[in-house]
């Protein structure tokens, strides 16, 4: 079982992101925190006395939060750690003060992931980002100097601003940093960003993202998603290969999500509601066998996971011959996988055809 848990605050607003956060509710901090904890104190007894595989602080922003409100966090979580449960927090570089890496380290956090999108500063402004390349640089390095045995770093491309030398300067500089994980989305424009709407933004641009996944594959990142890069099979996200692997997930916070024996929750959105009230979920919703199905096979060919041949039906298992036979799939113990995460779209819909 995975946990999830949602931090909806940030200091400032990025023009793409349509993440749940809020920048002008900080008086309620507090409260907040006080009113995640009661519903994590309820999803915990869903385990079953049973330790987490993963615990995941994101947002909104986490380190926009003073550590010691996570203190009692902590305590509710003390049973359902064991030695393997890998804690992680996002954090901007921002607000990832030393002061707050440290705390967030004693109190159990061991791997640490940061917002970084690029190391441009002209691309960071106008992506809207409150930070600049120095900072950036300077909070990994002191996240090293804390101890954090796994760092990642995100990133975005497909903006208008990348050229081919900017993503390289980008890529030269994360080379040098101490992290074992990258995560480099593409750019989507989302409803309700400032970048809805407006040209001149997104660039679609299969080349640069080959480029991207080569150069840090000979950096000694392997790509295992296509988002996600690590520098060892320990480096890899428990948490994000088990969403992929479709495990089970506890969802605590306003913006969160759980979803456990396939029916998905989700708590209320609104700060305000949520603190009311943070047992009642916003909604239930049963997911259906067949988009089930699909999500795993999507999620399952998008990564290094792979999918279980038996769920597919005789149609199914005919289309997959001739994609073993054209080589877009391979088969290892009863499961198939795709190299090519890139390719992952298009052979879901030649499945589901
Ligand atoms: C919840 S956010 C990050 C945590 C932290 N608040 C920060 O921004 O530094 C997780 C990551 O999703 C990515 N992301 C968010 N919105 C995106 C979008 N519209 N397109 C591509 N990547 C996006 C960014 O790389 C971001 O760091
Ligand atoms: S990208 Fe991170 S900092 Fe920016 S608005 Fe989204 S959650 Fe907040």
């Amino acid at each position: 079982m995975l946990l999830y848990i949602h931090i909806p605050f940030c200091d400032s607003k990025c023009f793409y992101c349509a993440f749940n956060s809020y920048v002008d509710l900080f008086h309620l901090k507090q409260e907040y925190m006080k009113a995640l904890k009661i519903q994590l104190d309820l999803e915990l007894k869903k385990l079953k006395n049973k330790p987490l595989k993963s615990i995941f602080f994101g947002g909104g922003t986490p380190s926009c939060i003073d550590f010691n409100y996570y203190s009692s966090i902590f305590k509710s979580l003390k049973p359902y750690i064991d030695k393997n449960t890998e804690i992680s927090t996002e954090a901007n570089p921002n607000s990832a003060s030393n002061e707050w890496l440290e705390g967030m380290f004693d109190l159990g956090v061991n791997r640490v992931s940061f917002g970084v999108q690029s190391f441009d500063n002209e691309k960071l402004k106008f992506l809207g980002r409150n930070h600049n390349k120095d900072q950036a640089i300077k909070a990994i390095n002191n996240a090293k100097k804390v101890g954090y045995k796994h760092i990642n770093c995100d990133i975005i491309y497909d903006t208008i601003k990348d050229t081919k030398e900017l993503i390289q300067n980008d890529l030269n500089i994360i080379k040098t940093l101490p992290i074992d994980h990258i995560s480099a989305y593409s750019l989507t424009i989302e409803e309700g960003t400032k970048f809805f709407d407006k040209t001149n933004v997104k660039i679609e641009d299969e080349d640069m993202a080959r480029y991207i996944f080569s150069t840090l594959n000979n950096f000694g990142f392997t790509q295992y998603e296509i988002s996600n890069f690590s520098k060892n099979e320990k480096a890899r996200s428990k948490h994000n290969f088990g969403y992929w692997e479709k495990d089970n997930y506890l969802g605590v916070g306003a913006g969160a999500v759980g979803c456990i024996d396939e029916t998905r929750y989700y708590p209320n959105k609104d700060i305000q509601k949520y603190i009311s009230d943070p047992l009642k979920y916003e909604q239930i919703e049963p997911l259906e066998k067949e988009d089930i199905k699909f999500e795993t096979i999507f999620l399952g060919l998008r990564s290094a996971v792979g999918v279980d041949i038996n769920i597919l039906n005789n149609n199914e298992l005919k289309k997959l011959q001739i994609l073993k036979d054209e080589k877009k799939v391979y088969i290892k113990n009863h499961r198939f996988y795709n190299d090519d995460f890139m390719l992952a779209d298009e052979i879901v819909l030649y499945l589901e055809d």
